[in-house]
């Protein structure tokens, strides 16, 4: 499984960065209204840190609206990604950024419905919301696996990309299901190092080299 970071946050990125198994980075309007610049500015410059897809959504409602802005984001680099919502626009410019070999993920997707409608127009990357699904008391890593199995049996190239990925465990089954990505936020990626049975380990070889060589 690819991992992306979900972030607009330049220093959690450059940390990522340092992993060196961060593929790349995904964004949304409140991601980037948290870090109070413009979109244009913040894509740049992850642009610069991460060379891999870097998705960026269009905050237009109409279709027209959705192709002029997605097009002057994909100049600002061949790697930007335009996101764009799971509506009528949204999925009708997914056919004119594909037809146009721009790429896209298109996001907002709570149905394997949904994630049909994107696949049959080209869509690089579908973006289920697996948390948000959670969160309503349904299943959001069931909607990954039927998806998989969806589009496994047509052969369709667009990639599933877990999002909404709230902790480990949702990481974990994401992959046992086939998830093609999974973007999640800075401390979940952390938290996938951690265990309490490698820090106790290492301390007790740190402590017995010490104790052989003193
Ligand atoms: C993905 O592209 C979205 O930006 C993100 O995963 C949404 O996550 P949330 O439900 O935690 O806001």
């Amino acid at each position: 499984m690819e991992f992306f970071i979900d972030t607009g946050m330049i220093d959690e990125i450059e940390n990522a960065a340092k992993w060196g198994f961060v593929d790349g980075v995904t964004t949304n309007p409140s991601l980037i209204a948290k870090t109070g610049r413009s979109q244009a500015d913040v894509i740049n410059d992850i642009c610069k840190i991460i060379d891999g897809p870097i998705s960026a959504e269009v905050i237009a409602t109409d279709r027209e609206g959705m192709i002029k802005e997605g097009a002057e984001l994909a100049k600002i680099h061949d790697n930007v990604v335009i996101k764009l919502p799971l509506t009528e626009d949204g999925i009708s410019a997914c056919k004119w950024f594909s037809d146009n070999n721009i790429k896209t993920n298109v996001t907002l997707c709570f149905s394997s419905n949904q994630a049909l409608l994107a696949a049959r127009n080209g869509a690089t990357y579908i973006s289920p919301f697996i948390g948000r699904l959670d969160d309503i008391g349904a299943d959001g890593v069931e909607l990954i696996r039927e998806i998989r199995h969806m589009y496994d049996n047509y052969g369709f190239d667009t990639k599933i990309l877990a999002a909404s990925i709230r902790h480990a465990d949702h990481v974990k089954k994401c992959s046992l299901v086939g998830a093609d990505v999974g973007t999640m936020p800075y401390k979940v990626i952390e938290s996938l190092f951690r265990h309490p049975l490698t820090d106790k380990g290492l301390a007790q070889f740190l402590a017995d080299h010490s104790k052989a060589n003193s």
